[in-house]
C-alpha cells in the first residue's frame, strides 16, 4: 500500500485526492492546508483523512511514502525540496518551479536518492492529446508545419505568476509530448493591465530546426473561454478544441501542393486539396485518473514518468527564457 499526503486543497487539490483515493494500491493519510475552512471541508467529504494546517508534519511522518503538492507555485520548490530530502517520492503540480536552477536542483535530488519526481503536467495524459501524439508519429499528417493555439478565459489572475506560466504550461508539455522536436528558440510579448501585477495577455512564440513554428495566445482577460489548437501538416491537419463534450479533435484531409520547379517560383503554382474529415473516437477515463495510476506504476516498477522532474525543467527553461524575453519586448531567446 502506498501511503500519501496532499499538501494544499484549493482549488486542484480536491481533484487530486478524489482521484488518488480511486486507487486501490493507494491510502490518502493526511492532508495539509493553511486554511482551517479547506480542512473542515476534507474531512466532511473523507472523515477518515487527518487534516493538519502544517505540512512539516506530512514531509516527517514517517508512514507517507509520497507527497502530493499542490500549492501555489512560489512554494513548490522548498516543499519538493523537503519531501526529497525525507526520502519521499513527489508528484508536484505545474508548473514544477518558479526557476530553472530550482528545478534542477530538485531532478538531481531525486535522481540521486532513486525517487520519483512526477509533475502533473495533465494534458499529456488526456486521451485527446495522446491521439494527436499517435497522428504525428505514424506520419498521417505529413511534415509538420505548425502549432497554434488559444487559450483565453476570464481567468483568475495568479498573484506570484504571469499568465505564461499558468495558461502556456500546458501547451509546452502538449508540444513537449506530441511533437519529435525540442525548440530552439523562443519570443514573447505580454503586458499587464492591472498595476503591479504580472502580465495577464502574452502571445508566444517557438522557432524550431526546418520549417516549423509554434504560437501560443494566453490571456486572463477574455470574455469567453477559447481553448482551440490547430496542427499543420503537409497531409493532414488537426483542430483540437478541449471544450467540445466529444470529437474533440477532427482531422482534415486538406492541404495545399506546390506545382513547379524550386528554381522558378514565379511559375510554381498553388494547388488546393479538400478531403474528408473525422473525428476519432476517445477514451473518456479523466486524465488525472490516468496519470495518478501511472505515478503509481513508477514507483511500483521504477521506470521514468512520462512527465518526470527532466521534462517539468525542460517547460521551466522554456517558461523562464518566454518571460526574458517578455521583458524585452519579444527578442528572441536562444536555446542551447
Ligand atoms: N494540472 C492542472 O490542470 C492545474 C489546474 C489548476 C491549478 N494547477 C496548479 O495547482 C497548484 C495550486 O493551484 P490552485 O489553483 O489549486 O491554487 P489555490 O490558491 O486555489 O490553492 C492552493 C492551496 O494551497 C494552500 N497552501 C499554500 N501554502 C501552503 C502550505 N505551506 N501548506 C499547506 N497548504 C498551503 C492554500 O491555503 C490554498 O488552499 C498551482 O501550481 C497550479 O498551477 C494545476
Amino acid at each position: 500500500m502506498i501511503k500519501i499526503g496532499i499538501i494544499g486543497y484549493g482549488y486542484w487539490g480536491p481533484n487530486l485526492v478524489r482521484n488518488f483515493s480511486e486507487i486501490s494500491e493507494c491510502r490518502i493519510i493526511a492532508v495539509s492546508d493553511l486554511n482551517e475552512a479547506r480542512l473542515r471541508l476534507i474531512k466532511a467529504r473523507y472523515p477518515s483523512i487527518e487534516t493538519t494546517t502544517d505540512h512539516q508534519s506530512l514531509v516527517s511522518n514517517p508512514d507517507i511514502d509520497v507527497i502530493i503538492i499542490a500549492t501555489p507555485v512560489s512554494t513548490h520548490y522548498d516543499i519538493a525540496l523537503s519531501a526529497l530530502q525525507a526520502g519521499k517520492h513527489v508528484f508536484v503540480e505545474k508548473p514544477l518551479t518558479e526557476t530553472a536552477e530550482q528545478a534542477e536542483r530538485l531532478v538531481a535530488e531525486a535522481e540521486q536518492r532513486n525517487l520519483v519526481l512526477h509533475v502533473d503536467h495533465t494534458f499529456v495524459y488526456t486521451a485527446a492529446v495522446r491521439k494527436i501524439r499517435d497522428l504525428i508519429d505514424s506520419g498521417e499528417l505529413g511534415d509538420l508545419y505548425y502549432y497554434d493555439s488559444v487559450r483565453v478565459n476570464l481567468g483568475l489572475f495568479q498573484p506570484d505568476v504571469n499568465v505564461i506560466w499558468d495558461l502556456a504550461v500546458h501547451d509546452l508539455s502538449i508540444l513537449n509530448y506530441v511533437f519529435p522536436f525540442a525548440p530552439i528558440a523562443v519570443s514573447a510579448t505580454g503586458i499587464s493591465h492591472v498595476p503591479e501585477k504580472p502580465a495577464n495577455i502574452a502571445f508566444l512564440t517557438l522557432f524550431f530546426e526546418n520549417n516549423l513554428i509554434a504560437h501560443f495566445h494566453v490571456n486572463w482577460l477574455a470574455p469567453v473561454k477559447l481553448r482551440r489548437t490547430l496542427i499543420g501538416g503537409s497531409r493532414k491537419m488537426i483542430v483540437f478544441d478541449d471544450l467540445e463534450p466529444s470529437e474533440k479533435i477532427k482531422v482534415y484531409d486538406k492541404g495545399i501542393t506546390v506545382n513547379g520547379s524550386k528554381d522558378n517560383l514565379y511559375k510554381s503554382l498553388i494547388g488546393y486539396r479538400t478531403g474528408d474529415m473525422w473525428a476519432p473516437q476517445l477514451e473518456i477515463t479523466e486524465a488525472l485518473r490516468v496519470e495518478a495510476q501511472h505515478f503509481v506504476d513508477c514507483i511500483k516498477s521504477g521506470k521514468r514518468s512520462l512527465t518526470d522532474g527532466r521534462v517539468g525543467l525542460m517547460v521551466v527553461r522554456i517558461l523562464e527564457a518566454a518571460t526574458q524575453s517578455m521583458s524585452k519586448r519579444g527578442q528572441p531567446v536562444e536555446f542551447n
